[in-house]
C-alpha cells in the first residue's frame, strides 16, 4: 500500500479507466428494465434504441460531425481494423499501399502486416527521438496506389501528439498530385479526454475511439467514417450501425460510452492545467533523484497523463514488480506487451538502445490522481532501484 493511504496508487491510465459512477448509473437500467433489442418494433425496444441514438448525438458532437457517421464498434481495436481491412477491401482487384507510423499500437500495426501477408504494401515512416513524425516525410511516402493512410493522435507509450492537421493536409496534397485518392485514418483513443478530436480541424476521413480509456466500459468503441467513405463491413449479419457493423448492439456500453466521453470532453480543458503540474513535478522529480534516467517523450509535443522513463541496467519489470509491493500501479509500455521483454517497437522507432528500452516505465495519471500519488511513486521509483542495485540477483 502507499505510504500515504491504504487505496492502489494507480497509475495506469493509458491501459485502462475505472467505469466513472455517472456513467454506470446511465448504464444500469440498459441491463434489466431497458433491456429490449434495439431492432424490435415494440416499446420497450425503442428505448434501447434511444439510449445509442443518445449516445451517437453525443458522439458526434464531441468529434463535430454527423450522428450517421459514428459506427459503433467493440473497441479501439475493431474500429482501427474496421478502418484498415475495411478501406482494403474495397479495392477492386486487391492490392494497394498503405502508409503509416514505426510507434503504431499494435491494433493498427497487426491488421497492417496481414494485409501485407495478402499482398497490399505498406510503408512504416519513422520517428525522431521524441517519438514526432514529419509530416513531409510521411506524405512523401504516399504513392498513386495510396488508399489509406494512418497516423496515431497521440502515442500510448510515450505520450507524444501528432500534428494530425498537417500530416493529413500534406498527405492529401501528395495524393492528388499524384493522381491517387487517400483516407486518412487517425487512430485517437489515446487523444480522447485529452485533446480536441474535432474531425473537420484533424482533417481525417476515418477516427477510432475507445470508451474504456475515458473512464467507461472496456468492449465499446467507435470508428467515424466520414459521409461518403465506404468501408466493408468485418462483421457482416442483421445489418445494425447501417449495415457497417453487424450483431445486437451492446446497449449498456454504448450508453456509457455517450456519458463518458460527453463528461470527458466537458472537462478536458479544465484538468490540463493540473495533470501538467503534476507531469512537472514527475519529470523534475525523477531527473533529480534518479539522475542517471532518461525521459523518453517530447517535452513540449506530448500529452501530461503519460510519462515514459528508462533506467540503465534495470528492466522494467522487476521495477514494476516492486512497485506492486508498494501498492502501485504503473506499466512497461503499452499492456497487451507488457508481459514480454521484448522492448518496445516505439522506444526502438525513437532509437532507444535496445538495453535501456527494456528498463523502461510508463507512468500514466488519471482524473483522480493526486500531488500525493505523485511523492509516493517518485520515493517508491527511488527505493525500488535502489533496492535493485544493491541487490541485482532480484532482477532475474
Ligand atoms: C492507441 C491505442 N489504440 C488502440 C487501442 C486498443 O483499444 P481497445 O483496448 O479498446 O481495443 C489502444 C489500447 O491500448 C490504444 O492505446
Amino acid at each position: 500500500m502507499t505510504s500515504s493511504d491504504e487505496r492502489i496508487n494507480y497509475l495506469d491510465h493509458a491501459a485502462t479507466t475505472p467505469v466513472r459512477p455517472e456513467v454506470l448509473g446511465k448504464m444500469l437500467p440498459y441491463f434489466t428494465e431497458k433491456f429490449g433489442n434495439p431492432s424490435s418494433l415494440y416499446s420497450l425496444a425503442g428505448e434501447a434504441r434511444y439510449g445509442i441514438d443518445e449516445a451517437r448525438e453525443q458522439v458526434a458532437l464531441v468529434l463535430g460531425c454527423r450522428s450517421g457517421e459514428i459506427v459503433f464498434t467493440g473497441g479501439g481495436s475493431e474500429s482501427n481494423n474496421l478502418a484498415i481491412k475495411g478501406s482494403a477491401a474495397m479495392r477492386s482487384p486487391a492490392g494497394g499501399h498503405i502508409v503509416t507510423t514505426a510507434i503504431e499500437h499494435h491494433a493498427i500495426i497487426h491488421p497492417v502486416e496481414q494485409l501485407e501477408k495478402l499482398g497490399y504494401e505498406a510503408t512504416y515512416v519513422g520517428v525522431d527521438r521524441t517519438g514526432k513524425v514529419d509530416p513531409d516525410e510521411f506524405a512523401a511516402a504516399v504513392r498513386a496506389d495510396t488508399f489509406l493512410a494512418s497516423v496515431m493522435l497521440v502515442n500510448n507509450e510515450v505520450g507524444t501528439i501528432q500534428d494530425v492537421a498537417t500530416i493529413a493536409q500534406k498527405t492529401r496534397e501528395a495524393s492528388k498530385l499524384l493522381g491517387g485518392k487517400v483516407l486518412i485514418h487517425t487512430d485517437a483513443v489515446q487523444g480522447a479526454g485529452k485533446l480536441s478530436l474535432n474531425v473537420s480541424d484533424l482533417g481525417v476521413d476515418l477516427l477510432s475511439l475507445s470508451a474504456h480509456k475515458i473512464y467507461g466500459p472496456k468492449g465499446v468503441g467507435a470508428l467515424y467514417v466520414k459521409r461518403g467513405v465506404e468501408l466493408e463491413p468485418l462483421i457482416a449479419g442483421g445489418g445494425q450501425e447501417r449495415q457497417r457493423r453487424s450483431g445486437t448492439e451492446n446497449v449498456a456500453s454504448i450508453v456509457g460510452f455517450g456519458e463518458a466521453i460527453t463528461l470527458a470532453e466537458s472537462e478536458r480543458i479544465e484538468s490540463r492545467g493540473r495533470m501538467q503540474q503534476l507531469a512537472n513535478k514527475l519529470v523534475e522529480g525523477v531527473a533529480e533523484r534518479i539522475p542517471d534516467s532518461s525521459f523518453n517523450s517530447s517535452k513540449t509535443d506530448r500529452v501530461p497523463e503519460i510519462s515514459n522513463f528508462s533506467f540503465p541496467g534495470v528492466e522494467g519489470e522487476p521495477v514494476l514488480l516492486g512497485l506492486d509491493f508498494k501498492g502501485i500501479a504503473a506499466s512497461s509500455g503499452s499492456a497487451c506487451s507488457s508481459a514480454s521483454l521484448e522492448p518496445s517497437h516505439v522506444l526502438l522507432a525513437m532509437g532507444i538502445d535496445p538495453a535501456l528500452a527494456v528498463g523502461s516505465v510508463r507512468i500514466s495519471f488519471g482524473r483522480e490522481t493526486t500531488e500525493t500519488d505523485v511523492n509516493d511513486v517518485l520515493q517508491a521509483l527511488k527505493d525500488v532501484l535502489d533496492q535493485l542495485a544493491t541487490f541485482p540477483s532480484a532482477q532475474n
